[in-house]
């Protein structure tokens, strides 16, 4: 198993922040998890899992171990005439297990073409894009528990999945190490062009195949928003604010250009891009940090970036939103705070 000591974090996060960790292992399977977390050089450090670092802050160094699950098995659980169940290992990387299923005629996660990301992290924020959330597709997932060193699972219905939420980030939270995800995929696939943006781009396309959905998103996607290799960024800063509808209404009714998105009965999503830029932040750059000329939810972290200046950024931002709209955008990324 891969364990290196001092590991420099900068190209293990999307934004390209400098940081270091104490420790870093890369376990290749369950048998290896369990032996990392029984080595008594590890027992009372912190402990941070890592996947491709894609939804990650470092506002310092990490004073612990980074634990990067890197568990690569795909396997057939279960197979019925209509659906098959896909057993992927945390370690996978998430953009790859959608081409393998989109390949196979696989149906379910198309619309999640292009997220950057591993599977393993999939379910802790339930991804979501274009119509589709990762909560869709999971039917359970396994992992370690950090503290007992015991395997377990839970059912999708455990995990209890909402919008950018499950109980990775509640009561289990840094308390497992994902290894594996199970999906279950339809055979016959129905496609979902319901997102305005997708049934624009396949309005001229006769009954689209799961690969027309991929490359349509794929191509909406490279136009809004930055590549992480270019320069460094997480997607999202930011959650989509949920608010009342009638507020939401009272809202639009001065701002014909707000489109709101559906929430649960009596709440709507108003998109935070929106909010953020109608304060005046799209494309503006502050010394190493920014805001994305083609996307307002997308914050930039320039060449020399730190972690802190980033987050103070966000935060002057959070707060003009409030002033100006009386709505608190909470942050999408996870902030790993130095120990
Ligand atoms: N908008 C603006 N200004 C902008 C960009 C967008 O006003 O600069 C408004 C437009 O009205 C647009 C609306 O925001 O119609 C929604 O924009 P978009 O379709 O790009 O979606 P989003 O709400 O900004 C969410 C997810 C994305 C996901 C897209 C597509 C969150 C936090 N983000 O973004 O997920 O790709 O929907 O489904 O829910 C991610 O999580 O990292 C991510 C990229």
């Amino acid at each position: 198993m891969i364990l290196e000591r001092d590991k420099d974090l900068k190209r293990l996060n999307t934004l390209g922040i400098s940081a270091k960790a104490s420790w870093y292992a890369a376990p290749g399977s369950v048998k290896e998890v369990i032996e990392l977390l029984s080595d008594s050089r590890f027992t009372d450090i912190p402990k941070l899992v890592l996947g491709s670092g894609s939804n990650t802050l470092f506002s310092g160094d990490f004073n612990g171990l980074v634990v990067h699950p890197d568990i690569m098995e795909i396997s057939i659980v279960d197979i019925t005439e209509s659906s098959l169940k896909l057993k992927v290992g945390a370690g996978v990387d998430w953009d790859r297990f959608v081409a393998y299923c989109v390949d196979r005629g696989w149906g379910g996660v198309e619309n999640l073409s292009g997220i950057p990301g591993c599977v393993g992290a999939a379910p802790v924020q339930n991804i979501g894009a274009y119509g589709s959330e990762a909560k869709d597709t999971i039917v359970w997932v396994d992992y370690v528990d950090i503290v007992t060193s015991q395997e377990r699972r839970v059912t999708a219905k455990e995990c209890r999945f909402g919008y950018r939420e499950s109980i990775f980030k509640q009561e289990l939270k840094g308390k497992t190490i994902i290894t594996f995800v199970t999906f279950e995929l339809a055979l016959d696939p129905v496609v979902n062009t319901s997102y305005a943006d997708v049934q624009e781009r396949l309005s001229s396309t006769e009954s689209p195949t799961l690969y027309d959905i991929r490359k349509a998103i794929i191509d909406i996607r490279t136009a809004k928003l930055p590549d992480p290799a270019k320069i460094g960024n997480a997607g999202s800063f930011f959650k989509n604010p949920i608010v009342e509808e009638s507020f939401a209404q009272g809202l639009k009714e001065g701002n014909p250009t707000l489109r709101l998105y559906p929430s649960s009965p009596g709440f709507v999503k108003i998109p935070a891009a929106w909010l953020i830029e109608q304060c005046g932040f799209k494309g503006v750059r502050e010394l190493n940090v920014g805001v994305h000329q083609n996307h307002a939810l997308v914050l930039l972290a320039y060449e020399g970036a730190t972690g802190r200046e980033l987050l103070e950024f966000a935060q002057k931002i959070k707060r003009t939103v409030k002033a100006r709209f009386s709505i608190d955008i909470d942050m999408e990324v996870s902030v790993t705070a130095s120990s």
